[in-house]
């Protein structure tokens, strides 16, 4: 078959007094009034446990929105159930027949479910609006569109055949169920995890992440809607540490598919080692991992591009990207030029309740990474004048909400504790090196991080692009060259790092997919 050809969904801008932003400011409200009561999904059936968390709005913790259902040992193992009985009748359903499903869900997410996957991720997750456009709606469509276009690339892969024989390699999904632990910074990506899988044929048990099941419910509405049949992704939020081991434990699991954070999928390897003997195959697993992302400028680079890339690379949605820009390598010819404009820049940005579409940041997403967040800026804070160079911004208010302020730690060395830690929020560390010493740095920058997510350089030079490349060449999956290191878009620039930032499976690419399929190769003789 040929499948349409894919498009990226264009962005909306709610602009102003648009028909968009009144319609999203509307749904919103809608939500925010609600007393949630979120069951699970399990066979396609509501399941309430009574064993209730609270859905709680970073920008606004006092607003009580109702809350979602836990799952318990004996949920999961219903889920665990439903997803093995869907498993014949889902492998066995032609392949064009499951894609036109997830088509259909892109239409509908085009349509009416737009406002709610974006309205629930800036309620529940503190996304702006802009932000939770590009990174709910227009990626989990993009997600949907070239996935399945991938996927009919990877089906016409065919072996040749010599005279008097044909030979053929069936795609099969896996020899059992897959289970997707999704996290709460990206709607889009709590949807490809289980997706992804599912398209190719198999299916999931999936776990979102508790700051985020109200996308996550929509996100299940949504493919209910669009015809997925019962049992092929089942839906269990609840407590990580117990769901996670009694699903690894399952003889029948086959894949794992996570996004989150380095130790937790360190574990999940190490529970699955300690499994080894018990199960039925040797489970796929594709983590996306942590990161400690890098820009690096030469003394060459435009500053005025520098700093506006550092600032959103940085900052936009409170630098809870995987991708986020944390680390910065600045020679001391630009810093004057680049502190000014970053001392402007953060002055200017608005952080507050995303309802108010002028805020250009939200909260950070709960106590525990304000906590986090504040412990490591209150430290830099008191090395001023010596460790430290100097900490610009880095205020924080949490009686509202989990706010913290754009921060920058400059004039560190290499070494300096966030320049190496991944703190998952709005702090920029950025290292002072002497103009002369480039190559130098660009080799401590290479080996400064355990992490090999997204990095950048900056550049008008071309040799030194030429050696930044050369040199940075395992420090990151994804490298930009004079751009931000965030922002991928699916079809555009495939996603994912290495080392511990991850299994650089390509997040929306056929190198993905490949790792939820199970060839059969057949030969014939005639
Ligand atoms: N794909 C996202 C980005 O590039 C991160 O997960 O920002």
């Amino acid at each position: 078959f040929r499948v349409p050809d894919p498009v990226n969904e264009a962005v909306r801008t709610y602009a102003p007094d648009t028909p968009e932003r009144a319609s999203l400011k509307a749904t919103y409200a809608e939500l925010a009034n609600k007393k949630f009561d979120l069951p699970l999904w399990i066979g396609g059936k509501a399941v309430r446990t009574g064993n209730i968390s609270p859905i709680v709005c970073p920008h606004q913790r006092k607003a009580e929105l109702g809350g979602f259902h836990q799952a318990g040992t004996r949920e999961v193992g219903d889920a665990i159930a439903a997803a093995q009985a869907a498993r014949g009748e889902w492998a066995a359903m032609p392949w064009d027949q499951r894609a036109a499903i997830f088509l259909r869900a892109a239409a509908l997410l085009r349509g009416p479910f737009r406002d709610r996957l974006n309205a629930a991720t800036m309620l529940n997750q503190s996304k702006t609006a802009h932000q939770a456009e590009i990174d709910a709606a227009c990626e989990l469509i993009d997600f949907f569109h070239f996935n399945v276009h991938y996927l009919t690339q990877l089906y016409g892969e065919q072996p040749i055949s010599s005279p008097g024989t044909w030979n053929r390699v069936e795609y099969r999904p896996l020899d059992g169920f897959v289970f997707a632990v999704t996290p709460f910074n990206f709607t889009s990506i709590a949807g490809n995890l289980p997706t992804a899988p599912a398209l190719c044929g198999n299916t999931v048990v999936w776990k979102p992440a508790s700051t985020a099941v109200l996308s996550g419910s929509v996100i299940m509405e949504l493919l209910q809607a669009a015809g997925l049949p019962p049992g092929v992704i089942n839906f269990v939020p609840g407590s990580p540490a117990a769901i996670g081991e009694q699903v690894l434990a399952h003889r029948d699991l086959a894949g794992v598919h996570f996004t989150g954070s380095t130790p937790v999928f360190k574990q999940m390897w190490r529970s699955i080692g300690n499994n080894i003997d018990n199960y039925v195959s040797y489970p796929r697993l594709v983590g996306e991992t942590g990161g400690k992302d890098f820009v690096f400028a030469h003394p060459s680079a435009d500053v005025q591009s520098l700093a506006h890339n550092l600032l959103r690379g940085a900052f936009e949605y409170q630098g809870q990207k995987c991708s986020a820009a944390s680390r910065a390598y600045i020679p001391d010819n630009l810093w004057p030029q680049v502190r000014e404009h970053l001392g402007d820049g953060i002055a200017s940005i608005k952080v507050g309740d995303v309802s108010d579409f002028t805020n250009f940041m939200g909260a950070v997403i709960d106590a525990r990474a304000y906590a986090k967040l504040r412990e490591a800026i209150e430290e830099a804070r008191s090395r001023q004048g010596g460790r430290v160079g100097e900490v610009i911004g880095g205020e924080s208010d949490d009686k509202t909400g989990f706010f913290i302020r754009p921060t920058v730690i400059a004039g560190v060395e290499p070494e300096y504790r966030t320049m190496k830690e991944e703190l998952f929020g709005p702090v920029l560390t950025i290292h002072i090196y002497p103009q002369a010493r480039f190559e130098e740095t660009l080799a401590l920058c290479e080996r400064g991080s355990e992490y090999a997510l997204t990095g950048a350089i900056f550049a008008e030079n071309r040799q030194a692009i030429v050696d930044a490349t050369r040199t940075l060449r395992h420090a990151a999956g994804n490298f930009y060259i004079n751009d931000k290191p965030t922002g991928a878009v699916v079809g555009q620039q495939p996603f994912g790092g290495s080392k511990a930032s991850g299994t650089n499976d390509k997040a929306g690419s056929l190198l993905n997919l490949v790792r939820w399929i199970s060839p059969r190769t057949i030969k014939e003789t005639f």
